[in-house]
């Protein structure tokens, strides 16, 4: 296979591709803005596979240790992906505009560490808070369709061909087949496989 390296030529950001992503040549990258939050030091920190598109708005918010992969003939529009340990999404999944997809919550839970955290940021260069040791993966399965403005949340896997409904908060996996909705999101039918 070979791979997108460098700067994009109808790109209008004056960015390049992180050199430990793996980008399919087929594949087609809007833009390279949508890598100015990607940090990870992983061996391949992002795949993305044959004919998969990512479309202006989509952010690759990847901590040190994450890793990403997207499958051939996926497309994301506007999508914040937020990973500090794994999201992976398979073949031909559809994902929508202003989808989050979070394996991480980053933040501390406790409000004194919380705000110990806010008033360290200012001072750091990379303002950003990578926690790998709250992370969880998040698999997508192939043939996946997920609703404009649903977040999927850490440790949720997705069936394969599974349908989410716009606006849904992904709370507990979702099985293969299945439409789900809502807040927390919930079965509404099943499909034909
Ligand atoms: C999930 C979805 C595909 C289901 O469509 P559908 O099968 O026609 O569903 P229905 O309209 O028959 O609704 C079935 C039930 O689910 C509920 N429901 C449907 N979508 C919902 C949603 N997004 N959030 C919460 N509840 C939802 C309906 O209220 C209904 O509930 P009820 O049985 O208690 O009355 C559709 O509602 C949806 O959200 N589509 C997203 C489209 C999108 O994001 N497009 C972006 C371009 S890629």
């Amino acid at each position: 296979m070979t791979a997108l390296k460098g700067t994009l030529p109808w790109d209008w950001y004056s960015g390049t591709i992180p050199d430990n992503a793996i980008i399919d040549e087929t594949a087609y990258v809007e833009t390279t803005y949508s890598f100015n939050l990607y940090r990870s030091h992983a061996p391949v920190g992002l795949q993305i596979g044959k004919g998969s598109s990512i479309y202006l708005g989509t952010m690759f918010d990847v901590g040190t240790y994450g890793r990403v992969s997207l499958g051939n003939y996926s497309l994301m529009n506007s999508v914040r992906i937020i990973c500090d340990e794994e999201i992976k999404i398979g073949d031909y999944a559809l994902i929508s505009w202003n989808v989050v997809l979070m394996d991480t919550y980053r933040v501390p839970f406790n409000p004194v560490e919380r705000r110990k955290e806010l008033v360290r940021i200012p001072k750091r260069k990379l303002r950003n808070i990578d926690a790998k040791h709250s992370a969880r993966p998040i698999h997508i399965g192939a043939n996946v369709w997920i609703g404009f403005d649903a977040c999927v949340l850490p440790g949720v896997t997705i069936g394969e061909g599974s349908i989410i409904g716009a606006r849904s908060v992904v709370t507990t996996d979702v099985a293969p087949y299945t439409i789900a909705a809502g807040n927390p999101a919930r079965v509404i039918r099943h499909l034909e496989a």
